[in-house]
């Protein structure tokens, strides 16, 4: 029986139970919210599309009611509000980190085993704040960015270069967030460095345009992007139910690796039935160093902030 939950049942946790369930590898998916009938009715009306869109994966929901989740191998948390005029950075990370610790516990009792992976923002920080709720090991809670943010990339790249986004390979490491760091050396169109094919000036307008990506949907939405935040976690979902082995920048606790320590930060990792299976220590020039350096830095400021709060 495969079973994954995904709780928040908004844009984001919607979406990414609709993706999972046309993927059609799973037995059930379970929508959870707090909002009373939200999750139902949200997994009502995308099971009603399975005899159209050609899947069995049961989608279900539940208002706050975590015996229906149990037995999850792997569930997607995006609870959380999204940054609301008048609030400030810190109300954020306090109200978010309260959702995701009363979310966590219930996940936790609900499904042991399960790998988490945490989509609600401030990620880095609400990945931290759930690894330490879970009392679980580092590679079973892990966070949802680089995919999102390389998919980003290699969208606006293939745009560029009118080629199938699929033959682009990218990585991008750091935090989610303006400090993030697409790494050019990295990236490659089916093998090719991009490099020789993107005039400089040009692939660092699409990396600027990568990392202010999350800010340019919500100028023309009014709030935060879904499709692609959904779908991102789902393919991590994917290759950990699969145990796939793809090598995906996800957010981790880092002990060590390329000098940084007890940081939650994007890295390359294999995800597979483990969890994070491993995190591949690439090879960085200085000048990538010092750029991984400060976007650690950043993320280092908002974990002091979420610690000095003494929420739990
Ligand atoms: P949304 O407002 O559409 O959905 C959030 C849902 O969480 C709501 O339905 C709300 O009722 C629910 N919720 C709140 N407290 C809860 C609780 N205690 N238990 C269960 N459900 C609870 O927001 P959206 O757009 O889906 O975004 C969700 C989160 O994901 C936000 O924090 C957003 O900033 C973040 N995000 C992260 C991305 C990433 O790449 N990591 C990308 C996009 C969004
Ligand atoms: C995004 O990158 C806001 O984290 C969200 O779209």
């Amino acid at each position: 029986m495969k079973k994954v939950s995904v709780i928040g049942a908004g844009n984001v946790g919607a979406t990414c139970a609709d993706v999972l369930a046309r993927k059609n590898f799973l037995d059930e998916v379970v929508l959870v919210d707090i909002k009373e009938g939200l999750a139902e009715g949200k997994a009502l009306d995308i099971w009603e599309t399975a005899s159209i869109s050609h899947f069995n994966t049961r989608v279900t929901g539940s208002t706050n009611d975590y015996s229906k989740t149990e037995g999850s191998e792997v569930v997607v948390i995006t609870s959380g509000l999204p940054r609301k005029p008048g609030m400030s950075r810190d109300d954020l990370i306090s109200t978010n980190a309260k959702i995701v610790k009363s979310v966590t516990d219930n996940v936790v009792a609900a499904s042991p085993d399960a790998k988490i992976i945490i989509v609600s923002n401030p990620l880095d920080v609400m990945t931290y704040a759930a690894h330490i709720a879970s009392g679980k090991n580092a590679n079973e809670v892990f966070g949802q960015a680089g995919v999102l943010d390389t998919a980003r990339y290699r969208s606006f790249l293939a745009s560029e270069l009118d080629v199938s986004p699929l033959d682009i390979q990218a990585l991008l490491m750091g935090g989610h967030g303006d400090t993030m760091v697409p790494l050019p050396r990295y990236t490659t169109v089916s093998g090719i460095p991009v490099t020789q094919l993107v005039a400089k000036e040009k692939l660092d307008s699409i990396i600027e345009r990568t990392k202010k990506g999350g800010g340019e949907i919500v100028n023309l939405l009014g709030t935060s992007a879904w499709y692609a935040p959904g779908t991102s976690a789902a393919q991590m979902v994917e290759s950990v139910v699969l145990n796939q082995k793809h090598i995906f920048p996800c957010c981790v606790r880092l002990d060590g690796q390329w000098g940084e320590k007890d940081v939650y930060l994007g890295a390359p990792v294999k995800l597979g039935r483990n969890g994070v299976e491993e995190i591949i220590e690439i090879d960085l020039n200085d000048e990538e160093l010092e750029l991984l350096k400060i976007s650690s830095g950043h993320v280092k400021d908002v974990m002091k902030v979420f610690d000095d709060m003494k929420l739990f």
